[in-house]
């Protein structure tokens, strides 16, 4: 088999990519990516004398190379994205560009070359849960908040759109927030983890009580294998880590694994619509694939720790780009 995998450069992609070879040694995998500032070819660098794999620097909203790979393969696996939500805060255009347009001209592709489309979507879709309120499931509905997640739901209905009015071969999975190995360090996790390697303080929004669902990056490049093989087409999928927490209780953790102390802490200005509570309910994964998740949140964090610190010369890379500028411009505004 041949698959189009769109972002591969970046931290699920590439994850993704490294399991799908290891896991599928026969077959053959493209990654399409136009390497923004998150893109970065180190995260493959172990693959790239691959002879099943191959490299083509392009953007998903070139509707030319976008044709010419998608007749070519069997299977495509969508993670190209904008992907951070404070930068859609700062700037949306771009999430509306790659998150929206992109899709719909990788969908044309599809529906042109009657190819399989996995969508990889986000759990920020549903918008935020209250304390006592059921877990998100597939028939939550959609209230995205921030640009990003309105781009990112967006997308998704297109996605069902082209099901629906064209017959298109699809399945989407909503997925809750990814750490891992290769996480770019503008996230929380890795932001943490890097400033307490840097002796700094780490940033806590508002009260820090917000809750999220974590999953680790090899258990959602699992789940996506789930779908592929056993997923009915039409349908959605929501896959979640088993790992709700808050953002002051996780900054606690990391900072008694790296062994520092509680002075560390820093809480600044919240972001705007910051969403309360995602969790996920992933019974249907569960019961209708068998898959959950199989590596716990404890051990999956030491694991990343000690990835961080092996992997400097890869931290400063990813700094070396817009990162301080953007930085001082968000906590600027
Ligand atoms: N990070 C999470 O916790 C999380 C959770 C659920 C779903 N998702 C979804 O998973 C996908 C991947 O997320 P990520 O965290 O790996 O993102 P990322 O920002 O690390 O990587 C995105 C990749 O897409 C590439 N890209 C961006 N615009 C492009 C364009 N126009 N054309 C071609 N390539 C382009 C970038 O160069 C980068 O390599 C996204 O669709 C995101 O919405 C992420």
């Amino acid at each position: 088999m041949k698959l189009l995998v769109t972002g591969g450069a970046g931290f699920i992609g590439s994850n993704f990519i490294r399991f799908w070879m290891k896991e599928h040694p026969q077959d053959e995998v493209v990654n399409l990516d136009c390497l923004t500032y998150a893109g970065n070819l180190e995260n493959l660098k172990d693959i790239v004398e691959n002879k099943n794999y191959r490299f083509v620097k392009g953007d998903i909203c070139d509707r030319d190379v976008v044709f010419e790979i998608v007749k070519d393969v069997d299977l495509i696996v969508h993670f190209a994205a904008e992907s951070h939500v404070d930068r859609s805060i700062l700037d949306p255009s771009a999430f509306i560009r790659t998150n929206v347009l992109g899709t719909q001209i990788l969908l044309d592709g599809v529906r042109e070359y009657k190819k399989r489309f996995h969508h990889v979507s986000t759990d920020e879709v549903f918008g935020a849960l209250k304390p006592n309120e059921p877990a998100f499931d597939e028939s939550t509905p959609y209230d995205p908040r921030s640009p990003y997640s309105a781009s990112k739901a967006a997308s998704d209905h297109l996605v069902r759109a082209y099901y629906h009015t064209y017959g298109i071969e699809m399945t989407i999975s909503n997925c809750s927030n990814n750490y891992g190995p290769y996480h770019f360090p503008e996230k929380l996790i890795p932001h943490f983890i890097s400033n307490l390697m840097d002796g700094k303080k780490v940033p806590v929004y508002g009260d820090g009580q917000q809750v999220r669902d974590w999953i680790h990056v090899d258990d959602h490049a699992r789940g996506i294998d789930f779908i592929l093989q056993k997923g009915k087409i039409g349908e959605t999928y929501c896959l979640g880590g088993d790992s709700e927490i808050t953002n002051l209780d996780l900054t606690k953790i990391l900072i008694k694994l790296m062994d520092k102390d509680e002075s560390y802490i820093e809480f600044v200005k919240d972001r705007p619509g910051h969403d309360r509570r995602y969790a996920i309910d992933f019974s249907k994964a569960k019961n209708e694939l068998g898959w959950e998740p199989q590596i716990s949140f404890e051990e999956g964090l030491k694991d990343m720790i000690e990835w961080y610190k092996e992997h400097q010369v890869w931290v400063e890379h990813c700094k070396s780009g817009d990162y301080q500028k953007y930085y001082d411009e968000w906590y600027g505004r």
